[in-house]
């Protein structure tokens, strides 16, 4: 008998309409937008693959949690629900609620980091990065050599290299370093996963030199189906049971729950000291609110604990990876460059490869989005040269970025196959014209964070 194919453990109750604009209406959209992708008014996008982060379609059961919200100051009982499912997963006692992921990571940077010394990671996400860097840390990613090599098919690049870990700790000394957190999956080299067996000579190595050990864990559902995928001894365990296994090794999380809290709002930071606990509810009432809903609503407490709770479904996470995993075959099929494996939340064009005779300076991965959304209103984004490096107008100098990437991050649980069929589609005709494409020239840029405001203009 042949295989049934695959397709959604859900139906849909609720459309979204969505807007179909033509090619020359979005030519003036983009012209308006000054060609930065982030400028153009989101309705004006047809497929927004601009990130998985707080897109996420919320199930009949979390809009109706929303309904049960008690929006007491002190001690509603959303609250209790939370935290009775963070501990039940994570298995941490003690569960701090923030708006979002990155006030969850300022709380720990500021328990855990101390200025001139070094925190470790295999890739810090860039708000994380920024966190220690604002306490005067200094942020050193130490991801496994594969982890960096675009065709590696290594099934967890996403780990953290426990010789290189070591060899840092000892060259700089243990005084030296104040944390080591590792992010699952691993967001900056296109959602790849991370090992048991990695957590755990992070662990040996985080014991041996007696330092604080967390995840970020924005992610930490779809690390632990690779895991049950990919890592032997593990196919007959359930997504929960190898999440808490993950937890195990490390002293806390951060989470922006975002992800796969499969909400649009939330995040936590969770541990076991109860010292650091009441040092990180203190800066949680200056920062975020009282300790019982930190920057929540009750209500979207109680979707987020719902939501923890069906992203650990068997079939909503198989239908997940294999929906991104479909969007990323037919681009490999075409022939178009991406990055190997293909990871959780996205596919990651590799842009040195689409665009080589565009130098970096001339910003090919946003000459690429430009062109993706005038050809199809798909919106996706460029992680590279305008991003991540900088150019000098006066000496000419360019500091360039490691790589040059376009992400296409598939939000949960809302599009179908079909909007998948007409990005991938949408690439394959610019591929197959690339030589029709030059670069970008950058009319103005902020002296911080470019990418989110500057204005470019087609060469
Ligand atoms: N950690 C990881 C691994 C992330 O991917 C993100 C956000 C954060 C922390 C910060 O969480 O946005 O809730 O404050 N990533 C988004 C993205 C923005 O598009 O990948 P936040």
């Amino acid at each position: 008998m042949s295989t049934l194919p695959q397709a959604e453990p859900y139906r849909i109750k609720v459309v979204e309409p969505l807007k179909i604009t033509t090619q020359s209406e979005r030519e003036r959209i983009i012209r308006e937008a000054k060609y930065n992708i982030f400028n153009i008014p989101a309705e004006d996008v047809y497929i927004d693959l601009l990130t998985d982060s707080g897109t996420s379609a919320m199930s009949q059961y979390q809009w109706a949690g929303l309904m049960t919200g008690d929006e007491s100051y002190a001690g509603c009982r959303n609250w209790f629900h939370l935290e009775e499912t963070v501990r039940g997963i994570t298995g941490y006692k003690y569960v701090v609620p923030t708006h979002q992921g990155r006030p969850a990571e300022n709380i720990l940077t500021l328990i855990h980091v101390k200025p001139g010394k070094t925190a470790l990671s295999n890739m810090f996400f860039d708000t994380t990065h920024a966190n220690v860097e604002n306490k005067g840390g200094i942020p050193h990613n130490l991801v496994i050599d594969e982890g960096l090599d675009s065709q590696s098919d290594h099934p967890f690049k996403g780990n953290l290299d426990p010789s290189k870990l070591e060899e840092f700790i000892k060259r700089v000394g243990r005084e030296q370093v104040s944390l080591i957190l590792v992010t699952v999956t691993c967001n900056n080299n296109g959602g790849q996963p991370v090992s048991i067996s990695n957590l755990t000579e992070v662990r040996e190595v985080a014991d041996k030199y007696d330092l604080p050990f967390y995840l970020d864990a924005a992610r930490f559902a779809e690390n632990a189906y690779f895991i049950q995928q990919r890592e032997p001894g593990y196919r007959d365990k359930s997504i929960k049971e190898i999440a808490q296994e993950m937890f195990s090794f490390a002293d806390g999380c951060t989470m922006s729950s975002k992800k796969d809290g499969l909400v649009n709002i939330g995040g936590f930071l969770a541990l076991n000291d109860e010292t650091k606990f009441r040092q990180a509810q203190n800066y949680l009432i200056q920062m975020e609110g009282f300790v019982t809903y930190g920057g929540m609503a009750g209500r979207d407490l109680e979707a987020l604990s719902i939501g923890l709770q069906e992203v650990m479904e068997q079939n909503y996470m198989a239908n997940r990876v294999r929906q991104v995993h479909y969007l990323g075959a037919k681009l490999i099929d075409a022939g178009v460059p991406v990055m190997k494996p293909l990871g959780g939340h996205c596919v990651m064009l590799d842009m040195k490869r689409f665009l080589p005779d565009i130098p970096q300076e001339k910003f090919p991965s946003e000459a690429f989005c430009v062109k993706l959304y005038v050809d199809s209103g798909t919106r996706a984004i460029g992680l590279g040269q305008l991003a991540f490096g900088s150019e000098n107008p006066e000496t000419g100098e360019v500091n360039y970025s490691p790589l040059e990437l376009v992400r296409l991050a598939v939000p949960r649980r809302v599009y179908t196959d079909n909007h998948m069929n007409v990005a991938a589609e949408s690439v394959k005709r610019i591929y197959d014209e690339r030589d029709r494409i030059n670069g970008m020239r950058l009319r103005w840029a902020p002296d911080m964070l470019r990418h989110f405001t500057a204005h470019l203009e087609p060469l």
